[in-house]
């Protein structure tokens, strides 16, 4: 069965398709190389034994997206992850994510809907729910107004789903909220490639740990937490990939109850920025040089997943412990920096 990969070569895309491919799915990659390289259609064939076809294809041009689709009319299912993520930048350029986020999510939906049937999953975010009134975070916790453009893109992408699955009953969609992705393949084959100074907690630490970066800032200490800092729900990537093919399994045996579906996936164990670290320290044996400075603007305080849908009605979970996913993480980096 053919499935196509947006994005790829990307950080949770590529371990998507390892996934896909273990699962036996003949798997078509799609990925514009603005935020990806090439060499890791390698490092996924040294894993699963096997390349995905890959074409270099901007989703942006709807011409080029209508003729991927002639060539390959025997595609059944599509794992959405091609997008820019960077909060800070959304910001600078509204435009741009919107072209980037959503142009190319409605084109993908114009060519799927042509089908008698397709499957379609969507990368989402935890941060449509923005600081939700309850812990754990359930799905029918209200969406808030999003914090940037980039959020605005996950929660207007997830509208656009939903009123297309309403008039396209041959259309079935999931949804899959992320909480935060960590963590690379076991195999240190492949793992995230930030580009420039990492934005993110995870590859901040590595790159301190490995000397790129002389310190990590820990942005506040005082929030209303045990210890000051933020909480969040770090996901292995490797969990998170195997989330989307029990999602995409789901909609391709017709096992949902509503074409259209929203999850959680998340581990439901919160961690504070200083417990990501002194697991870091507990895997790694080495001692961070981090500092506590001012709150980032734009964070929330905290955020972690009710994981009860996505247990039953999947039957997924999270397998893989916070130390795990950090010792993956540094074992990544290490092999990257040799
Ligand atoms: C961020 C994005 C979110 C996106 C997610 C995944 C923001 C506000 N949110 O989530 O929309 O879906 O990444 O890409 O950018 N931290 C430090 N020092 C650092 C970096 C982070 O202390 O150098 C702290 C943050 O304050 C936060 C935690 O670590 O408490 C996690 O931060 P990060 O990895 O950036 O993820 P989020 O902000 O949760």
């Amino acid at each position: 069965m053919k499935i196509l990969v947006t994005g790829g070569l990307g950080f949770i895309g590529s371990h998507t398709v390892v996934e896909l491919q273990n699962e036996g799915f003949e798997v078509v990659v799609i990925d514009d190389l603005s935020n990806a390289d090439e060499k890791v259609l390698q490092g996924i064939e040294s894993i699963t034994g096997k390349s995905p076809i890959f074409e270099k294809l901007d989703l942006r041009e709807k011409s080029k997206v209508t003729d991927f689709f002639q060539r390959h009319q025997d595609i059944e299912g599509a794992i959405h992850f091609a997008a820019s993520k960077a909060v800070g930048e959304s910001v600078e350029k509204p435009l741009l994510y919107y072209e980037n986020n959503l142009g190319t999510l409605v084109y993908l939906l114009q060519e799927l809907s042509k089908k008698e049937a397709a499957s379609f999953i969507f990368s989402s975010s935890c941060t449509v729910y923005g600081q939700a009134d309850k812990m754990p975070i359930t799905e029918d916790a209200p969406v808030k107004h999003a914090e940037s453009p980039y959020g605005n893109t996950k929660q207007i992408g997830e509208e656009i789903i939903r009123d297309s699955c309403r008039v396209l009953p041959h259309l079935q969609a999931i949804s899959l909220r992320y909480f935060n992705p960590i963590g690379a393949h076991p195999s240190g084959k492949i793992g995230e490639l930030p580009i420039g100074i990492p934005q993110n907690l995870v590859p901040f630490i590595t790159q301190t740990a490995a000397g790129i970066r002389e310190q990590l800032s820990v942005f506040g200490g005082d929030y209303p937490t045990a210890d000051g800092t933020c909480i969040r729900d770090y996901i292995h990537v490797v969990d998170l990939a195997k989330a989307h093919v029990v999602a995409l399994q789901r909609l391709l045996e017709r096992k949902n109850k509503e074409n259209y579906e929203v999850f959680n996936v998340g581990t439901g164990q919160g961690s504070s920025v200083l417990e990501v670290i002194a697991s870091f320290e507990r895997v790694s044996g080495t001692k961070l040089n981090y500092k506590i400075v001012d709150r980032r603007a734009g964070d929330v305080v905290s955020a972690y997943a009710d994981t009860t849908k996505a247990n039953k009605v999947l039957g997924w979970k999270a397998e893989s412990s916070l130390d795990q996913a950090m010792k993956s993480a540094w074992d990544w980096e290490q092999n990257i920096r040799n």
